[in-house]
């Protein structure tokens, strides 16, 4: 009685699948021979990917991830790094103050240097290798070349031996790293107050590859970041005994990486959120 049953009802339900596939064909409402529509994949934005390629190249060479914060304080942005109020130097960063006293948008990623130190430095007694990644804020006009908001990656390393020999060595293998094999480096003197000496580097024209064209402006170079050994003042700040302990730091810009490598000649196009740019990436 169960197998007629089962067989009969299976029977039926064959017979009504075939009607319905004859009858949703008859209607058009299915043509298998249709090509098959293509699924809309979000992209990653140009900032996000140069941004996961340098903290990548700094992983493979022991440098740790350490996010500091975009709020910052007076003292941690300026005072912790050399520059006392009233000094001339913060001039350099037109700061966005809040109405809050002493609490304002971080103008660069280098006040991360002291909270680095002091989260991870145990009072000064450990060496420390990180990187801090993050979005930083000037008070300024928008305009084709300059935005009120971008991206650092602040670099640093502190150690008992760390030497000049070390920053340039770490630079050079960074840029090769980046900017393939073959990539040369100079080093120019510069001034910071936080870094002492201080330097600015350049690396050979990665369009042109040195001839000269309009990316480097006919130079062959281009510069990418500023770096420096610590200053004593910031080592002491950061809680380590500048007579035992030295360090090296940088500071690069990876919206200006990424402006280079695509030729990208406005950076006011990062954060409009016009999708005619960002789906070309
Ligand atoms: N903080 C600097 C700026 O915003 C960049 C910089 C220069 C960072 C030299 C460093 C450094 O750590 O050593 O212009």
């Amino acid at each position: 009685m169960k197998e007629a049953l089962t067989t009969a009802y299976e029977a039926r339900e064959t017979l009504i699948q075939e009607q319905e596939l004859a009858r949703s064909l008859e209607e058009g409402a299915l043509d298998v021979t249709l090509p098959g529509r293509p699924r809309e994949a979000g992209g990653l934005h140009p900032s996000t990917r140069t941004l996961r390629q340098i903290q990548a190249i700094w992983a493979e060479m022991g440098f740790q991830v350490f996010r500091s914060r975009d709020v910052e304080d007076d003292y941690t942005n300026f005072t912790a790094l050399n520059m006392p109020p009233h000094h001339p130097a913060r001039d350099m960063w037109d700061t966005f103050y809040t109405t809050q006293e002493n609490v304002i948008l971080r103008t660069h990623t280098s006040p991360g240097q002291i909270r680095a130190m002091h989260a991870l430095g145990a009072k000064g007694t450990r060496p420390i290798r990180v990187i801090l990644p993050g979005m930083c804020y000037r008070y300024e006009q928008i305009t084709a070349r300059s935005e009120i908001q971008f991206h650092q990656v602040e670099g640093l390393a502190v150690g008992r031996t760390i030497t000049m020999t070390d920053l340039k060595g770490t630079i050079a293998d960074f840029a090769r790293r980046m900017y393939g094999e073959r990539a040369r480096v100079r080093f120019r003197a510069s001034h910071f107050p936080f870094t002492e000496p201080s330097m600015e580097v350049d690396v050979e024209c990665f369009i042109c590859g040195g001839e000269g064209c309009r990316v480097c402006k006919y130079s062959g170079w281009v510069e990418i970041m500023g770096c420096g050994m610590v200053h004593p003042v910031v080592l002491e700040n950061g809680g380590y005994d500048p007579t035992q302990w030295s360090g090296f730091a940088f500071g690069m810009g990876p919206e200006r990486i990424t402006m280079l490598k695509h030729g990208i000649n406005d950076i006011r196009y990062f954060w409009s959120g016009d999708l005619r740019f960002l789906e070309q990436f």
